[in-house]
């Protein structure tokens, strides 16, 4: 039957499908959020991957660079849809301080609105419509839509033991496998640190998995979008959950030494600055082709040549951006370090992050049954019981039931351990 309003298939679906299922839960608790002194009792929102941990200091520098810098005539006309070049210079200039991989060329960065929208614009420019793009399990759940809604790309959930390597031989069955179901492995994509798990990659499994996907002509992408939010690992309360000294590499390092036409690097603004509202990403490749295509349709993508001109502004003042990455990691380190040590004083399983916005932890002792309806009742549970919100469980693409991700940066220090004493009276509540 026709529909009276009209719509297009796309936009049908587009109406009918919320952006994510825990939106209504999330405003209820913006309307009623956990202060101190002034509500004790307030809802505390562990859901949402922002980190607020910054804000306080990047806002003082945006307000005075507003007051006292003078507005560039090239803000008010059309830019380079990849991006104005001496942004895109600041942004390499960005990576090459904290990423620490030097020389980055600019005419290899391609930037958009956000991380979402470089997903979208790579995705459309690598793969075709019923193409497979691999991701490790568990991972992040919006990937499914950012590659699904423009690009008609499918994801394919990986299944790797929960902090093991990624192996070589599954990775060939998984592309068997796709090309069984009649469509084509074409894309290999990782985050790291990952979201949600905090796990980071050797250099030597990056190489690895490099030299299989440029063999196997598969585009090979690391998402770095939480690569300046990392985990202290020498702080006493978590030191012991590292045995070894693994660091976090950027894959830059490996697409620079390579420069491969299968090898990209995705970044975006929105975590490490805690900046999602201004809409700032980018991918970095030595695909000349890919780079060119980005540029002739990327307009519709695009970010305003205004919110170019401020971040070119905040990310050349070299001084103030040290500041922030220090105070933010550290931040970041002390409000992880409370979760966990709370962790461990419940005994509750969890795998040890190395950077990202959050720990990745394992309730399944709590479920009352072992599948999606079980994991939402008890996601509901915890809100009702405790006003904490945690992010829902479906859509990470794994098969163990049970875990869910805290958001560790949403709240200064005093929040989250409000939050750990509520969540250790729910365990104690349950386990009596
Ligand atoms: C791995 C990953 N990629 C992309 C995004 C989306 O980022 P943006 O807000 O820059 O579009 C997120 C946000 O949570 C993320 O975790």
């Amino acid at each position: 039957m026709k529909q009276a309003n009209n719509l297009s298939k796309r936009g049908i679906k587009a109406a009918a499908n919320a952006m994510r299922v825990d939106l209504d839960l999330y405003y209820q608790v913006l309307e009623n959020p956990y202060h101190p002194e002034k509500n004790p009792t307030g809802a505390i929102p562990m859901n949402m991957a922002e980190n607020h941990l910054g804000w306080e200091l990047l806002h003082e520098k945006i307000q005075h660079i507003c007051r006292q810098q003078t507005l560039t005539d090239w803000t008010s006309s059309y830019g380079d849809p990849a991006g104005v070049l001496s942004f895109r210079e600041a942004v390499c200039g960005y990576f090459e301080r904290f990423l620490k991989v030097k020389p980055l060329d600019p005419a290899n960065l391609a930037c958009s609105a956000g991380a979402t929208a470089v997903i979208e614009m790579s995705s459309f420019l690598l793969a075709n419509p019923g193409d497979t793009a691999v991701i490790p399990a568990p991972s992040y759940p919006v990937y499914t839509a950012d590659l699904q809604v423009f690009s008609g790309v499918e994801r394919y959930d990986l299944q790797v033991e929960m902090g093991k390597a990624i192996s070589l031989v599954k990775l060939d069955e998984a592309k068997s496998s796709i090309k069984a179901s009649g469509s084509e492995c074409k894309l290999l994509i990782l985050t790291q640190p990952d979201n949600p798990t905090g796990k980071i990659y050797t250099l030597q499994e990056l190489n690895q998995l490099a030299d299989w996907c440029i063999s196997n002509e598969v585009h090979m992408i690391v998402n770095e979008i939480y690569g300046m939010s990392l985990i202290d690992t020498q702080h006493p309360t978590i030191t012991k959950d590292y045995p070894t000294d693994d660091c976090f590499h950027s894959f830059l390092q490996v697409i620079e030494e390579r420069k491969s036409p299968f090898l990209h690097f995705w970044y975006s603004f929105s975590k490490d600055l805690g900046i999602s509202g201004f809409r700032v990403g980018a991918m970095y490749s030595h695909n000349q082709e890919l780079i060119k295509g980005y540029r002739n349709v990327g307009l519709s993508h695009a970010i305003s040549n205004y919110t170019q001109w401020l971040m070119q502004e905040v990310l050349t003042d070299t001084a103030f951006m040290d500041r922030f990455i220090t105070h933010s990691q550290a931040a970041l380190t002390e409000n992880y370090a409370a979760i966990i040590h709370t962790l461990k004083s419940l005994k509750i399983p969890y795998t040890p992050s190395y950077g990202s916005l959050f720990v990745w932890a394992n309730l399944s002792e709590f479920l009352q049954e072992h599948s999606a309806a079980g994991e939402e009742k008890l996601w509901l549970d915890i809100f009702h019981e405790t006003g904490i919100l945690l992010t829902p469980t479906n859509g990470f693409g794994h098969s163990e039931k049970g875990w869910y991700r805290m958001v560790i940066s949403s709240q200064p220090l005093e929040g989250i351990q409000e939050a750990m004493r509520r969540l250790s009276s729910f365990v104690s509540y349950r386990r009596a």
